[in-house]
């Protein structure tokens, strides 16, 4: 068990770098499956889950090397259609290798991922989309079991714009005859980034970014290399802290247009930003201004993830602001834990009154979740004295060393490992 003690206070100053997109990457080692040859993975950052994709690859019979950030999947003599409950445990995104363990073996079989710190997260719309495309489908004792015989592509329209649920069918429909259409699909950049790199593996899928993607099939797939594009929660954390601390921060390495709502709603705040092609810098105001109500959404509306650490910025605030979290219902968790350092943050059901005070004070305090857990670090980094922040293999989850990255920014931040 390890924890990070953070002395409060300094204002956050200089440039960091942004690594590669956890939520991208994710789907997109599972793709490694379906080309039965070589992936090369650039900016591949060194994150948990990433870790556990990596072993899952292994498990299942493929080649696994890593070079720096680059990380090289042969994925020739994968055998295997079965993913471990202990695997499946260690991250609930795992789902996302079912449709491209079917679209290889023609059978997968997994536990139920279960729910979660941040709420149910049920994945009814995954498999009703695999039985529409002509999967068999058993759910019995706890365990997933699906079986076909080829898929029978056709349009598939989801009650919502589910990014798990996107990601499978354009992973199972990739190699097929016939063309898939998902309607009401997700429009998320990590959906743009799949379908970059199946389509660099030598598939022919258009529309990401929009709310239809079309999957023509191919018959098959080969060798191909791929960059990930840049984290931008891990972006927004970054913005966050400089609020928090009332610093001035360059980002390098990041998509603007990825973080508009987050920019948006710090400019807000009276943050001053300033946009480069692939950087951004923030000027924190000495005090945050409340925000009008902010909603989460699917993208390009205001992201969930991003949600919980800017309640750590509206914590210390000049004014009453409200938040509405509309995808995920336990993503509040944390304002208990603020609350702990003097933030007042009223909680009722997905709705939150944040009521700003002057500052926030250091003390013990547990993540509950990744996001959680970053927003818990940014409340820390610019409250009066220490704060420890418990559970940190959350936040090991989605940042690459996040604490050695603060530091570069002058933070006074230690991880310290205990028995
Ligand atoms: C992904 C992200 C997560 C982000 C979320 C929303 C990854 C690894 N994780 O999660 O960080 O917070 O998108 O942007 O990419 N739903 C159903 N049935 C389903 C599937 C989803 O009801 O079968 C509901 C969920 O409960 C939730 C909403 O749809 O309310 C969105 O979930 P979804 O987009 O699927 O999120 P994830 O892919 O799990």
């Amino acid at each position: 068990m390890s924890y990070l003690v953070i002395n409060g206070g300094k204002p956050l100053e200089g440039e960091v770098s942004v690594h590669g997109s956890k939520n991208a990457v994710l789907p997109i080692l599972a793709a490694t499956l379906l080309n039965r040859g070589i992936n090369v993975i650039h900016n591949c950052p060194r994150l948990k889950d990433v870790e556990i994709s990596l072993e899952i690859l292994r498990h299942l019979g493929c080649t696994v090397t890593r070079d720096g950030d680059t990380v090289t999947v042969c994925s020739k003599n994968a055998c295997g259609d079965h993913i471990p409950v202990e695997l499946m445990r260690r991250m609930r995104s795992s789902i996302v290798f079912m449709g491209a363990i079917l679209a290889r073996m023609q059978s997968a079989v997994m536990s139920m991922p279960g729910g979660c710190e941040i709420g149910l997260r049920p994945i009814d719309l995954h498999l009703k989309a695999f039985r529409t495309l002509g999967v068999d489908v058993v759910e019995e004792q706890g365990e997933i079991r699906c079986r076909m015989q080829k898929i029978i592509p056709q349009t598939i329209q989801l009650e919502l714009p589910s990014v798990g649920a996107t990601e499978n069918i354009m992973l199972l429909s990739c190699v097929a005859d016939g063309v898939t259409v998902i309607n009401n699909a997700a429009r998320e950049p990590e959906i743009i980034d799949l379908q970059n790199y199946l389509n660099a593996i030598g598939a022919c899928v258009t529309g990401a970014g929009t709310d239809t993607v079309k999957i023509r099939g191919v018959s098959r797939l080969h060798d191909g290399e791929h960059t990930i594009i840049p984290d931008r929660i891990v972006a927004s954390t970054y913005l966050a802290c400089a609020m928090t601390t009332g610093g001035t921060v360059t980002l390098n390495r990041v998509i603007p247009a990825h973080i508009s709502a987050m920019i948006a709603t710090l400019r807000e705040c009276g943050a001053h930003i300033f946009l480069g092609r692939q950087s951004v810098t923030i000027r924190a105001p000495h005090t945050a201004l409340p925000v009008r109500t902010i909603r989460t959404a699917p993208y390009p509306g205001f992201p969930t993830d991003a949600q919980s650490i800017l309640l750590s910025v509206l914590a210390v605030s000049r004014g009453t602001s409200i938040i509405k979290e509309n995808i995920f219902e336990g993503r509040f968790r944390h304002a208990f834990e603020l609350n702990r350092m003097g933030a007042d943050i009223e909680v009722e059901g997905r709705l939150a009154v944040v009521r700003g005070v002057r500052r926030l004070y250091g003390c013990p305090v547990m993540a509950c979740d990744l996001r959680s857990g970053a927003a818990l670090v940014a409340a820390g980094l610019g409250a009066h004295g220490t704060t420890t922040v418990g559970n940190v293999h959350y936040i090991d989850r989605g940042y690459e060393q996040l604490e050695r990255e603060l530091r570069t920014l002058g933070a006074d931040i230690e991880r310290v490992e205990s028995l």
